[in-house]
């Protein structure tokens, strides 16, 4: 198991794999930092009894407690594997301090060495451009998804070339579901909508 350890200000923090036993911490986390009812957002459709991709999982740990969360689904366009990023979720008492982005780079990292060519995710193009993600003008996430916040990144050189259409779950990579069949509510809210906190 991954287990890295950093000095954030003055208290270790421990970077490591997300166990099944730490499910619901997790997912505590998430209904902390996102508006009630997150699940029925259509993203998470594309997750629907998919497992996610384990290795890329990551949790950051202070004094025993979990701070920062990073997940990751496989999902298909045109046919070809791409990673699904998110959520991401740093605890509120802890944000603005780069656990974000200590998440983004050490899971994208491991996504490369593990072989993965192109990653994508629904959110704010001015935090996730720092990350090296753009605009996918081509690729359709269920609806009702705001096209501007749908993202890629090419692990790989060239990974996003002519990939283009509807995304699809892992675990019909041969057909993309209809549209109807994965809509949700508009993809990642913030906790407090009244804040217009952004990220995707
Ligand atoms: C979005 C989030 C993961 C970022 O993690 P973080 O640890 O707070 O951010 P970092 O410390 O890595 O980066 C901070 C920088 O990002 C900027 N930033 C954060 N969110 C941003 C956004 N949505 N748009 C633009 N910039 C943003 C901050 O202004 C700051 O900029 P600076 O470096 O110029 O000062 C975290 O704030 C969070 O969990 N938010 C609530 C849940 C959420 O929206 N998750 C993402 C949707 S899946």
């Amino acid at each position: 198991m991954l287990r890295i350890q950093q000095r954030e200000q003055g208290n270790a923090v421990d970077i490591c794999e997300e166990q099944p036993e730490d499910w619901h911490e997790v997912e505590a986390l998430m209904d902390l930092c996102f508006a009630p009812g997150r699940t029925a957002l259509s993203s998470y459709r594309l997750r629907d009894r998919v497992d996610p991709v384990r290795d890329l999982c990551l949790l950051l740990r202070q004094d025993g407690t979990i701070r920062a969360a990073i997940r990751y689904w496989p999902v298909r366009v045109a046919g070809q594997e791409v990673l699904l990023l998110g959520p991401i979720a740093v605890h509120p008492t802890a944000q603005g301090e780069g656990l974000g982005a200590w998440l983004m780079r050490e899971s994208l990292h491991r996504a490369a060495e593990m072989g993965w060519a192109r990653v994508m995710l629904v959110g704010d193009a001015p935090y996730y451009s720092r990350f090296g993600f753009q605009k996918l003008d081509h690729v359709e996430m269920p609806p009702p998804t705001n096209p501007d916040r749908v993202l890629g990144l090419e692990l790989q050189p060239g990974a996003w070339v002519d990939i283009q259409g509807q995304v699809a779950r892992e675990t019909d990579p041969d057909t993309a579901l209809a549209h109807e069949d994965l809509s949700g509510r508009p993809d990642c809210q913030p906790a407090d909508p009244a804040k217009e906190t952004p990220h995707g």
